[in-house]
């Protein structure tokens, strides 16, 4: 089932996913593009524009990792963590599959170094950053030891992982405003899925949260209703969607461009040295 939305809405609806998990009612493993045109990870970026998310959790990371030197982001997204993390005069490099992430990086003064591929495909050589950077992306998650250990080979002193920490829903960002009995998903804090899959000899030698705040500007509360219950996979007819339109219209503070939703995030910082 997919939402309607409306050109020229800022944030229609929100179907990022931090994991590969289909969302539901979806069949693919990652979002695809809107009937609007736009792809889902654009929302996210421009979710994250607006957000505190760079503003909280950089300087976590920086008191991690004094020392960046040349920086490495894997599945960098709009690139913004990584431009605020990047030290002038060194490297930066960045591994994005995603081509409108890619336009969005390319659009940065001064741009990254693009690897246009996942991080399976990268073909980077051994040693070719200081700091290897993965933030919000699904490699821990799904595949943690693997990309562990691809990441360490990538990095001559430091891996840094930012995955979710929140005891609520890691999918759909906007689930985060909804009771758990609504969109349905296992709320086990992302990180400790991630430190369950790795091993003993693996695990982090810092970890350390940071809460933040994800902003969304919607153009029409009712729309992203609609476009919500239809990623939880509520049928036209269900009798809760008047409840959710309620629910998000009590949270939505309006601004000049329409109406602002907040959801409250968790991030885990975990940092490995390398050589280990
Ligand atoms: C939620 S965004 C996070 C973007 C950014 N790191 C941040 O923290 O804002 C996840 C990013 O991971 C990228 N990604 C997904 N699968 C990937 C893979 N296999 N290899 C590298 N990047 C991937 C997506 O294209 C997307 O840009």
């Amino acid at each position: 089932m997919t939402p309607t939305s409306a050109a020229g809405a800022n944030w229609p609806d929100d179907s990022l996913r931090f994991d590969d998990r289909p969302p539901p009612g979806r069949a693919g493993p990652r979002p695809s593009p809107e009937p609007d045109g736009v792809d889902p990870l654009e929302r996210y970026a421009a979710g994250i524009d607006t957000s505190d998310y760079v503003a909280r959790v950089a300087p976590l990371i920086r008191a991690a990792v004094p020392s960046i030197g040349d920086l490495l982001d894997i599945g960098a997204g709009g690139g913004q963590l990584g431009a605020n993390l990047r030290v002038p005069g060194q490297a930066w490099s960045v591994v994005e599959p995603a081509p409108v992430m890619q336009r969005r990086l390319q659009a940065l003064d001064p741009a990254p170094r693009l690897v246009r591929s996942g991080w399976k495909e990268a073909g980077l050589p051994a040693a070719c950053a200081d700091t290897v950077l993965a933030a919000n992306m699904p490699a821990p998650l799904t595949d943690p030891s693997a990309f562990l250990a691809r990441c360490r080979e990538w990095a001559r002193r430091t891996v840094v992982w930012l995955v979710p920490a929140q005891h609520g829903p890691r999918g759909i960002c906007l689930a985060g405003c909804l009771p758990q009995a609504w969109h349905g998903e296992d709320e086990t804090p992302g990180v400790d899925i991630v430190l369950r899959g790795l091993s003993p000899s693996e695990q982090p030698a810092i970890v350390a949260e940071v809460a933040w705040t994800f902003t969304a500007v919607v153009a029409d509360v009712a729309r992203t209703a609609r476009s919500l219950a239809d990623r939880l996979g509520w049928p036209p007819d269900d009798p809760r969607r008047p409840d959710l339109l309620d629910h998000l219209a009590a949270q939505a503070v309006p601004v000049p461009s329409g109406h602002r939703l907040a959801v409250a995030r968790t991030s885990a910082v975990l940092v490995w040295r390398t050589p280990s």
